[in-house]
């Protein structure tokens, strides 16, 4: 991708895709005045035939007129008034990426009014988005259509800026966004990947695939090596399926200089989740490809983590397995042995996820990291709370919670905390175990989150996120398209930079 940040106007840039991010309706704002000049007349009614109001996140196209240097004009309101927030610059570039794509229109060009209109300090999170959003929207899954996609990514993106000083530190930021949706992309291509491609087996060497090309650091733990440690739990799980269980473990050591934190991700990988012997219906298993979608959010965290180098030690774990109603399936009533010691009652074997996570856990926790987060799409009560887009945060360091929240809020990617409410373990009580794998009816992602509490070394600051809802969009928007998103891989990199 060619990058360019310079301060060159609208008039004067060739290009394909000419953005003009609108801040505000009309004659006061910056771009509004460089579109008149490009059209030589008012873009008003050309702009109101396409039902453009100047409401943020409306977003029209016009073709350009003969003579100019670009070929379409995007008109995009960022902001009615003030300042746009960074979620609007990127779901501006996103679309813009889609476009581009789609059409084939490859070089685009940025004209964000806040840099336009001189403002005096334009912030490098713009250009950030710039890049995140421009590389997040042109993707597309086409692995397995005879017709593929007809047009490549965008392949050089201009972007004005006024100032001359900071113009690297600008280019920097695009690029920055650029690799972090790539990362995330490819968190996409894996929660995309039907479970007969992207199974426990073909699933670590793509984890071994990325370890060789990012220049990572690998272990494997054979289902032998997982049998050596008492892994009970996660194996349970794995048992009834086709394909050997194993763990995953990436770390990603900055090339140079003293790590600034030491952190370990955590992703669940269940392949598939057809509910074991609790078999889910149809409707339930359809889209069950995305139950490994934690561990894709780690893998393209680390991904991340590699491509911009962060100064961080990254530890990427997870436990692969699918969870299936072979002959040799973990049965209901069935009383397993985690690693850390812990027995378990399974009272179903649908509430899988956080027995692989009762044997990962204790494992992250032996890299004596400093965080150990980890990332699940644990339960479908965590979506009945909080719906399809946002995650579940649980934990009990506030100011870990607090800064994964702030991060989280940057990168667009929300997640909202869920209480460990004490009162609630009583609802894991069994009568013939140390612990229970189901709650009660109410509060499932709440008994979910104080399940995995017990298999946490202590002392080590630990949150849970549960992702089910935003791991997969089933009803897509501009901003959303449909499939895996990747979620949260932004917010991982923006927690981790804040180290
Ligand atoms: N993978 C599912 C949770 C899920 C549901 C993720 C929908 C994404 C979309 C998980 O393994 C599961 O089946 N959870 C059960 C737990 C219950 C049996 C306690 C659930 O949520 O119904
Ligand atoms: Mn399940
Ligand atoms: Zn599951």
């Amino acid at each position: 991708m060619k990058i360019q940040v310079a301060a060159k106007k609208p008039g004067n840039v060739s290009t394909d895709i000419l953005v003009l991010g609108l801040i505000g309706r009309g004659a006061g704002s910056a771009g509004w005045g460089a579109l008149r000049d490009l059209l030589g007349t008012s873009p008003a009614p050309l702009l109101s035939l396409q039902g453009w109001k100047g409401k943020a996140g409306d977003f029209a196209t016009i073709p350009a007129p003969k003579g100019t240097r670009a070929r379409l004009i995007v008109v995009a309101t960022l902001a009615e008034r003030g300042n746009p927030d960074r979620g609007a610059v990127r779901d501006v570039a996103l679309r813009v990426g889609a476009l581009a794509r789609k059409t084939g229109l490859s070089r685009v060009a940025f004209f964000l009014d806040h840099a336009l209109a001189g403002v005096e300090r334009v912030e490098a999170w713009s250009y950030q988005e710039i890049g995140e959003g421009l590389g997040y929207g042109g993707y597309v899954f086409d692995n397995h259509l005879e017709t593929k996609a007809e047009h490549g990514p965008a392949d050089s993106v201009y972007a004005y800026f006024g100032g001359r000083s900071a113009r690297d530190g600008m280019e920097g930021a695009i690029s920055f966004g650029l690799s972090v949706a790539d990362a995330q992309n490819r968190a996409r291509t894996l929660v995309n990947e039907p479970a007969n491609v992207l199974n426990p087996e073909s699933y670590v060497q793509m984890a071994r695939d990325l370890a060789t090309e990012m220049d990572l650091d690998i272990t494997v733990l054979s289902q032998a090596d997982c049998e050596a440690r008492g892994m009970g739990a996660f194996l349970a799980v794995g048992q009834g399926g086709g394909y050997e269980s194993q763990v995953v473990h990436l770390i990603h050591r900055p090339k140079k200089g003293k790590a600034r934190a030491r952190v370990a991700l955590v992703g669940k990988a269940v392949t598939f989740d057809s509910g074991g012997l609790c078999l889910k219906p149809a409707s339930g298993q359809a889209t069950m490809k995305m139950d490994m979608g934690g561990s894709a959010a780690v893998f393209g965290a680390i991904a991340a983590a590699a491509a911009v180098d962060l100064q961080v030690e990254v530890h990427a774990i997870f436990a692969a397995c699918e969870n299936m109603t072979g002959s040799k399936a973990f049965h209901t009533g069935d009383v397993i042995t985690a690693s850390n010691g812990k027995t378990i009652e399974v009272l179903n074997t649908d509430a899988e996820g956080r027995l692989t996570l009762a044997d990962a856990l204790p494992y992250a926790g032996e890299q004596k990291p400093d965080y150990i987060i980890d990332l699940a799409t644990l339960t479908g009560a965590c979506m009945v709370a909080l719906g399809p887009s946002i995650a579940g945060l649980m934990g009990r360091n506030r100011s870990l919670n607090r800064a994964l929240l702030q991060a989280s809020d940057r990168a667009g990617e929300p997640f909202w905390e869920l209480p460990l409410h004490d009162e609630y373990k009583e609802m894991l009580q069994s009568k013939v175990a140390d612990i229970k794998n189901l709650g009660a009816r109410w509060g499932g992602a709440l008994t979910a989150g104080l399940f995995l509490e017990e298999f946490v070394p202590k002392g080590i600051p630990w949150a849970h996120i549960d992702i089910a809802g935003p791991a997969y969009v089933e009803s897509p928007k501009p901003t959303r398209p449909f499939g895996g998103t990747g979620f949260p891989v932004r917010a991982l990199i923006e927690w981790m930079r804040s180290l």
